[in-house]
């Protein structure tokens, strides 16, 4: 979906057109070029805070028409709070809450974006032009009328006004190459199940070769042929054919050990003949989550030309009951040569990783696997929708994470894994079975995933809380949230990539 909010950047003296935006922090105190534009509008401004309780508190806003003395036709005040308490998540905030404030009148959009004592700096002018991109998405292709009472489109052309107009634009080209991924991960969370099944979602991913990423299709008969029974197994309830996606890009240097992502694309889950109630089933067409980030992380990558090679890896299925769905005691084997007995078909999420992981796995033998997935609804009775659940075999990989979760607000918990888990998946007539008892069912689930990392540095993150339905955000306002795409790119960013 085009963006309908267009950002840029432009020099000091901010024009003071359309509707002007600028920053206080938290004992009202404004920067010089703030002052500079409100000339004689200062006082009312001083009064209106006053009489509204705005303190300038961090992410609070004031909004009023222009007073007197200034040529925009409104003003919106943000609060900084504390200048020294602001984290770099905050100014992606300060975005989004401006972004918030649009409307269908606002087309031209003024931002003073300085702070109280000086210049801002690039990187946090940066985060603030993706906070408003971020927080300016929304998914309304499929609505031919609007409500009454639903806001019409925003076509805004937003400015941010910096003293170093060359270095915010340098900052902001791949911040904003990480929210096109961002906003692809959310369409594709967003997007119908009709509209996106396997064969389409690899289409999309196939779409990534425009920026450079080889892009392999595994079809069905491929993946009979390399033994994916465990991912096959599932697939074969559906008359749409399963698929899985390579996707690789080599930034790095040549026969450097890549980093590998790896997504659940379950593109619908009934559950299978272990189906589900109706009560919320069509948010099942979000159970590709996990897939989505991947291709969404893959392009973020890609277009801002990592120096680093990357594997991602989804398994696209739909869990379908038909007749010839697979049933709870069928024992198929997977890729790794382990045999699976079904218990319940709606555990099937990890069915589909245990193919994937094996495969990269072995095929690339990457420095890390991080798998994502939506795959049990006990991690979010574990965690709600603020954290995802990690668990990993790798102490360094979860330090990481939950640093770059830290830092980019994507966060997330670790949470245990051990032997005592791991035998509550022995099976009574196979190798292994797909689930457990309902205690730790988030636990049991990581567990059987870890039989098929083989010792790789491992992380598999639950994002079943954090990927769709979690209540709006500053900088989230769409059912698919985009989750992972932000914390992997960073922990890349951080830790993987060639210094330049
Ligand atoms: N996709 C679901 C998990 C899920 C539930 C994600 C709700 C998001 C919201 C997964 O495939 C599933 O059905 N898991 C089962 C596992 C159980 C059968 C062992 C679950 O969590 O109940
Ligand atoms: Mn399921
Ligand atoms: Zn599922």
């Amino acid at each position: 979906m085009p963006d309908a909010v267009k950002v840029g950047f432009v020099a000091f003296p901010a024009a003071t057109r359309g509707v002007l935006v600028v920053f206080c922090d938290d004992a009202l105190k404004y920067g010089a070029e703030t002052r500079k534009a409100l000339g004689t509008a200062a006082d009312t401004l001083k009064r209106a805070a006053a009489a509204n309780q705005f303190k300038g508190k961090s992410a609070s806003t004031l909004d009023m028409p222009a007073p007197e003395g200034i040529k925009a036709e409104r003003l919106i005040v943000v609060g900084l709070g504390k200048v020294a308490d602001i984290e770099e998540k905050d100014f992606l905030r300060f975005g989004g809450v401006t972004a918030g404030k649009l409307n269908a009148a606002s087309t031209v959009v003024t931002i003073i974006a300085e702070l109280p004592d000086g210049a801002m700096p690039a990187d946090a002018a940066a985060a603030i032009a993706s906070g408003i991109r971020l927080r300016a998405y929304r998914f309304d292709r499929y609505k031919t009328k609007k409500k009454e009472g639903e806001s019409e489109t925003l076509r805004a052309d937003v400015s941010l006004a910096v003293g170093d107009v060359a270095a915010a634009r340098k900052a902001f080209a791949p911040a904003s190459h990480v929210v096109d991924g961002v906003i692809m991960a959310r369409e594709l969370v967003n997007e119908p199940p009709n509209i996106l099944y396997p064969v389409e979602f690899a289409r999309r991913a196939s779409q990534l070769r425009k920026l450079g990423v080889d892009v392999e299709v595994l079809d069905v008969p491929a993946m009979k042929k390399l033994g994916m029974g465990a991912l096959l197994g599932v697939a074969q309830g559906s008359t749409q054919p399963g698929r899985t996606v390579i996707m690789r890009w080599h930034g790095g240097k040549k026969g450097d050990q890549p980093v590998a992502f790896v997504g659940k694309g379950v593109c619908f889950d009934t559950g299978g003949i272990s189906i589900k109630g109706a009560a919320s089933m069509e948010d099942m067409k979000g159970d590709m989550g996990g897939a989505a980030c991947v291709v969404g992380l893959m392009h973020a990558l890609a277009a801002r030309k990592a120096k680093v090679n990357v594997v991602g890896a989804i398994g696209l299925v739909e869990n379908m009951p038909d007749g010839n769905a697979q049933r709870p005691g069928d024992i198929v084997t997977s890729m790794s040569g382990q045999t699976i007995e079904i218990i319940n078909t709606d555990a099937e999420g990890r069915l589909v990783l245990a193919d994937v992981l094996w495969y990269v796995a072995k095929k690339f033998k990457p420095k890390f696997m991080v798998d994502l997935a939506t795959l049990t609804g006990a991690i979010m009775v574990a965690l709600g929708t603020e954290y995802a659940g990690m668990f990993s075999n790798n102490d360094e990989l979860s330090e990481r994470l939950s640093r770059a979760g830290n830092e980019t607000g994507e966060r997330v918990w670790r949470m245990p894994l051990g032997p005592e888990y791991d035998k509550l998946i022995d099976s009574k007539f196979a190798d292994v079975k797909n689930a457990g008892v309902r205690n730790g069912g988030s636990i049991t689930a990581a567990q059987f995933l870890q039989r098929f990392v083989d010792n790789t540095p491992w992380a598999h993150l639950d994002i079943a809380g954090t990927a769709m339905g979690a209540p709006n955000t500053d900088i989230n306002h769409s059912w698919g949230s985009g989750y992972g795409v932000r914390l992997l790119e960073r922990l890349v960013a951080e830790h993987y990539e060639a210094k330049k």
